[in-house]
């Protein structure tokens, strides 16, 4: 009984734990104050959050819907949703362009993540202690021109992330969830009181929340969008794999919810930590990937024990880096797996193609933002809209109703609306808009 028990509520909390660590990562704390940096700040913050609500949320119903329904991987489970409906099973190109989309953020994602390794060590060793905000800002620029330095990170990074998929996503994940998420949270917080009582944190809110359409372009607008595939891990499979190992009785709308807001909280206060340490200091809002790392460690040289604290704070950026990239391959791994592929060879190959693909974005110009660019603003949305359309138009009714059964009547059907209506729509007009097409029709 007490065995029961435990198995029970470990398999409970899995998927949770798991789907949590892989929607925060990189994207909340690195990707979302610097994009919203560069886009100029409130109005893309506000649209950001309506991308959330109005297609995120409803997709990740969607995406785990499948997962669960299927039991497998995201391919196959595709498959399955075809063949209950008595359709062609070509709708499995979903999951095949997951797996592309996958690698091709794992190889710009981890040399992001490098970077965050390469500031652990440089905050153990007060590489940065006491230098002013300017300094602390050319120091970044070193690493970024430092190819050496870089793909030696950047290596680090696949050898952990392919180590864990080998081993198993599932098996390993809980504790570091579990226990390290809520600390980098706390570390967090800490961030933002640095910011509050030393920053110029009415500017930095300012920024974030005074909505100031005149900024926004159509580019700010695809962007927003897809960061809120990128952020909530959506549009390729990964929430769908790990969907496969959801309990029959957990709710699907709650853990959902639950997921997106922790998500995008901890985004919003990392924003709301770096700006107005941007502002204090004179550094540049739209600098680019850099932000985060031109930022944080100005908190850091001067507060008391800052060597302590950031050494450890970048350690957590690291661990969720890696709780995220991991659920960028196990789609394709778990696939292969079934086909009989050994987990250990096809994480290696995996792992080969990702460190392959990242050293190109190290020593190539223009790949780096080719892949982001054509993986978060193209692959994703596409995949969500392909997903939305999949369960709201081609999966049986009665199918996705028994996945979302503990839902009420009323509950169900506004979400059935908006991933049959209106998330495919947003989606094909945003990239409509972004193609200029809106305007030629003359619908704007
Ligand atoms: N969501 C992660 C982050 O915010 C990145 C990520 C992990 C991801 N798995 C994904 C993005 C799948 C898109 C698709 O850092």
């Amino acid at each position: 009984m007490q065995q029961a028990n435990f198995v029970g509520w470990k398999s409970r909390w899995t998927f949770i734990l798991a789907a949590t660590g892989s929607a925060v990562g990189l994207g909340n704390i690195w990707k979302f104050p610097y994009i919203t940096g560069e886009y100029g700040g409130g109005a893309f913050v506000l649209v950001y959050l309506a991308c959330i609500l109005l297609v995120g949320i409803p997709v990740m119903m969607a995406e785990i819907s499948i997962g669960r329904f299927g039991r497998t991987d995201p391919i196959h489970s595709t498959v399955r949703g075809a063949q209950d409906a008595k359709t062609t099973t070509a709708w499995s190109l979903i999951g095949f362009m997951g797996v592309l989309a996958g690698l091709m953020i794992l190889m710009f994602y981890s040399v992001v993540a490098g970077w965050a390794l390469d500031y652990v060590w440089q905050s153990a060793t007060g590489a940065y202690s006491n230098l002013q905000a300017t300094a602390i800002e050319e120091n970044f620029e070193a690493l970024a021109s430092d190819n050496t330095r870089q793909l030696a990170w950047h290596t680090l990074f696949i050898i952990l992330t392919g180590s864990v998929v080998a081993v198993g996503v599932i098996r390993g994940i809980g504790t570091v969830v579990d226990v390290l998420m809520p600390l980098l949270f706390v570390l967090l917080l800490v961030l933002l009181g640095y910011s509050w009582a030393n920053g110029d944190f009415e500017a930095g809110l300012n920024f974030m929340f005074r909505f100031d359409f005149s900024k926004l372009t159509a580019e700010a607008v695809l962007t927003a969008l897809g960061h809120a595939f990128f952020t909530l891990s959506l549009g390729m499979g990964a929430i769908m794999a790990y969907g496969a190992y959801m309990p029959e009785n957990s709710s699907v709308a709650k853990t959902t919810l639950v997921i997106a807001l922790l998500d995008t909280v901890i985004a919003l206060v990392a924003g709301m930590a770096i700006f107005p340490l941007v502002f204090a200091n004179g550094l540049e809002a739209g600098q680019g990937a850099g932000l985060m790392f031109a930022t944080l460690p100005v908190a850091f040289s001067s507060m008391p024990g800052g060597v302590i604290f950031s050494t450890i704070f970048f350690l957590l950026v690291s661990i969720a880096a890696l709780s995220s990239s991991i659920s960028l391959i196990e789609p394709g791994v778990a696939w292969l797996e079934r086909q009989g592929v050994q987990r250990v060879w096809s994480a290696l190959v995996f792992s080969l193609i990702g460190w392959a693909g990242g050293a190109a974005c190290i020593y190539l110009p223009g790949v780096f933002d080719s892949l982001d660019f054509a993986t978060t603003n193209i692959m994703l949305p596409l995949g969500g809209l392909l997903i939305a359309i999949f369960v709201g138009w081609i999966m049986r009714r009665n199918t996705v109703r028994k996945q979302l059964r503990d839902t009420g009547e009323l509950m169900f059907n506004s979400w059935y609306v908006v991933t049959r209506f209106i998330a495919p729509a947003g989606v094909i007009a945003v990239f409509l808009y972004q193609l200029g097409l809106l305007q030629k029709l003359g619908w704007i």
